[in-house]
This record gives C-alpha cells, sequence and structure tokens, in this order.
C-alpha cells in the first residue's frame, strides 16, 4: 500500500512521526510539505496528495495541518477526494467502513502522536463493507457531477 503523506508546517511533527510509523508496518510513504516550520499554505500540499490518490500513484492521502480542518476544507474542493477529519478511533473505523474515504486529515496541534496513531490504524484496518453505504457514496458523486456541470445530472432530495 502507498501512502501520499502531507503536511503544512503546522503538521511537520506529526507527519514525521507517521511517516516513521506507516513505514515500519511496510508502507511505502511517498512525503509532501516542508521538512521544517517555513510557513507554507495548506491548499497547496492538499491538492498535490490528492491528485496522486486520484491519479492512482497512492492508495491513500494522509493530511496534517494544525487542527485538519483547512486540509479537510481543501481535500473536499477536489472532485472524487472523500476527506475524513479525524480525531477519535470509532470515526476512523466508520470513515472507512461506512464513508471510504480516501483521504483523512489530523490535527498537528490537537492530536498526540499516539492517539492519532491509534486513529491511523483503526482506519488502515479496515475495509469499506459497500451495500447500501455504496449507494450514498453514488449520490456524494451525483452531488459533485450537478455542481460541476448542472443540469446533466439530477440530485436526489429524497428526505
Ligand atoms: C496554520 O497556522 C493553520 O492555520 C493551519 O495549519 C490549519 O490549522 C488550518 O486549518
Amino acid at each position: 500500500m502507498i501512502v501520499s503523506l502531507g503536511c503544512d508546517h503546522a503538521g511537520v511533527d506529526l507527519r514525521a512521526s507517521l511517516r516513521d510509523q506507516l513505514m515500519a508496518r511496510g508502507y511505502r510513504v511517498i512525503s509532501h510539505g516542508p521538512e521544517d516550520e517555513t510557513s507554507v499554505d495548506y491548499p497547496d500540499v492538499a491538492i498535490v496528495v490528492c491528485r496522486q490518490v486520484l491519479d492512482g500513484e497512492a492508495d491513500l492521502g494522509i493530511l496534517v495541518c494544525g487542527t485538519g480542518l483547512g486540509m479537510s476544507i481543501a481535500a473536499n474542493k477536489v472532485p472524487g477526494i472523500r476527506a475524513a477529519l479525524l480525531s477519535d478511533c470509532y470515526s476512523a473505523v466508520k470513515a472507512r467502513t461506512h464513508n471510504d474515504a480516501n483521504v483523512i486529515t489530523l490535527g498537528g496541534r490537537t492530536l498526540g502522536p499516539e492517539l492519532a496513531w491509534q486513529i491511523v490504524t483503526s482506519f488502515l484496518d479496515n475495509e469499506f463493507t459497500g451495500g447500501r453505504h455504496q449507494v450514498r457514496i453514488d449520490k456524494l458523486s451525483a452531488i459533485e457531477s450537478h455542481y460541476m456541470n448542472p443540469g446533466a445530472a439530477e440530485v436526489s432530495t429524497d428526505c
């Protein structure tokens, strides 16, 4: 499995910790963003990681900024990306099994390295369950298509 792992200046330490642990588990890691605390803009890193996921160069994207918020907002602007901002292990399991997230985002200033690693392994050690959840993922794709090309695809408002 290949992980594209990016951070801004607020995520450098957590990225280093995750990189070491992912590599120790046998994952190939492609790292993006600064190696020191030189200030960078999180959308610039998010787009590089998202492109690698969409192009099939990585199986999963992990993005770290101060809170994980900016990275999640940026990543979710990219059609085809389902980015989950995670701060607990229960949500990490659901992000994989229900939401089929292809990017996860974490806060380097809000999570300690141990909890962050437990969150990452909770995600990695599960699989998407499909079924009714695939129906919902398809509806997310329909919303994307609708707003990218209004008129081409209608969205379900059946609630
Ligand atoms: C950078 O100071 C900070 O705003 C950024 O890392 C992130 O937390 C934004 O959501």
